[in-house]
């Protein structure tokens, strides 16, 4: 397996739901470590590293360690668990999965019985079942506001990948690599892995207030229009990396947007036009931190977002580290 589908691997498979970021954090810390001037932790969780430049221009890219999940929010007398979501789950998606808590311990979920199959799935009308035999079993294993995520193995198809959580340590990934191969540049390049983008982008917002950008970009995953009766969107996996140009969230900015389009005709890199009509990213509030900053997104197409399966293209992946790498030293 090539080094970057190992870390893609290792990344997607570690447990980190919004709020509890510390093992994806750990395991980006020594990743990077070796690589960057300036390792700092703010004190919502934030991993803030520096590759120092000549302090011509500060530069933020961004890519959120969280990933969606459930919350317990009820044991029954049974010891069935009632759960809310954190972040973007739909019902469809929690039937039959598996979760794991902080402590490793696993649970299915079932759901209660439809008096017509044709209702639909409701997430109130499900549970998950840990294998206690009564409510004090389960308290033994799991307490109230103790955080799930869903379990599910990384699969590699060659060069198609399937895996939990590509949203977004695809973009932790993308980043990880970028600091790797990053020479020396003019400016000052603040590589981000934000906390709790999942329930609102919460954890960028106070890493632009303290870094104080002159260009922000976000990286993280969008979705394509390539699957059979799909949505009416541009963005086809393997076809390169997606330029955001607007999404629910943000409008990038027309020098970032230009810059980005610039660098990717002149060295070649595949590149596609994202709008996006449905989500936002990290790019929303680094926008409007402050006065005011020039922002943009880089994404990476994936399909089945917000999934336990989710796919992406490992050549997508290439052509997002290769356009940040020429990007940022071009603004
Ligand atoms: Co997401
Ligand atoms: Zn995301």
């Amino acid at each position: 397996m090539h080094d970057k589908t190992q870390v893609l691997k290792s990344l997607t498979e570690i447990y980190g739901p919004s709020g509890e970021e510390e093992k994806v954090r750990e395991f980006i810390k020594n990743e990077v470590k070796k690589f960057v001037d300036d390792i700092k932790i703010d004190a919502m969780g934030n991993l803030i590293t520096l590759k120092k430049g000549n302090g011509k221009k500060k530069i933020m890219l961004a890519a959120h360690m969280d990933e969606i999940g459930l919350c317990c929010t009820y044991i029954d007398e049974k010891g069935f668990l009632r759960f809310t979501t954190v972040g973007g789950v739909t019902p469809i998606t929690c039937l039959s999965g598996r979760v794991i808590f902080s402590n490793g311990k696993i649970g299915t979920i079932g759901e209660e019985k439809r008096e017509d199959i044709k209702e639909p799935l409701k997430l109130n009308k499900m549970y998950i079942d840990i294998g206690a035999k009564d409510k004090k079993e389960a308290e033994d294993m799991v307490s109230i506001g103790d955080t799930a995520a869903f379990l599910r193995e990384f699969t590699s198809l060659g060069k198609r990948l399937i895996a939990k959580a590509f949203d977004d340590r695809v973009g932790c990934v993308v980043l990880i690599q970028v600091i790797k191969e990053l020479k020396r540049c003019d400016n000052d390049i603040y590589f981000v892995f934000t906390v709790q983008e999942e329930v609102g982008t919460r954890g960028a917002q106070p890493s632009a207030y303290r870094i104080a950008p002159d260009i922000g970009i976000a990286v993280d995953v969008t979705s394509t229009g390539d699957t059979p009766q799909g949505i009416h969107m541009a963005v086809e996996l393997g076809k390169g990396t997606a330029i955001k140009v607007k999404d629910r969230g943000m409008i990038t900015h027309p020098k970032v947007r230009g810059t980005l389009i610039e660098v990717a005709r002149k060295y070649n890199i595949p590149y596609q036009l994202e709008v996006l009509e449905t989500g936002a990213t990290d790019g929303r509030v680094i926008q409007m931190a402050r006065e005011g900053v020039m922002a943009g997104a880089v994404s990476i197409p994936c399909r089945y977002i917000h999934s336990p399966s989710e796919m992406v293209d490992i050549e997508d992946v290439e052509n997002s580290v290769k356009l940040l790498v020429k990007a940022i030293s071009s603004f």
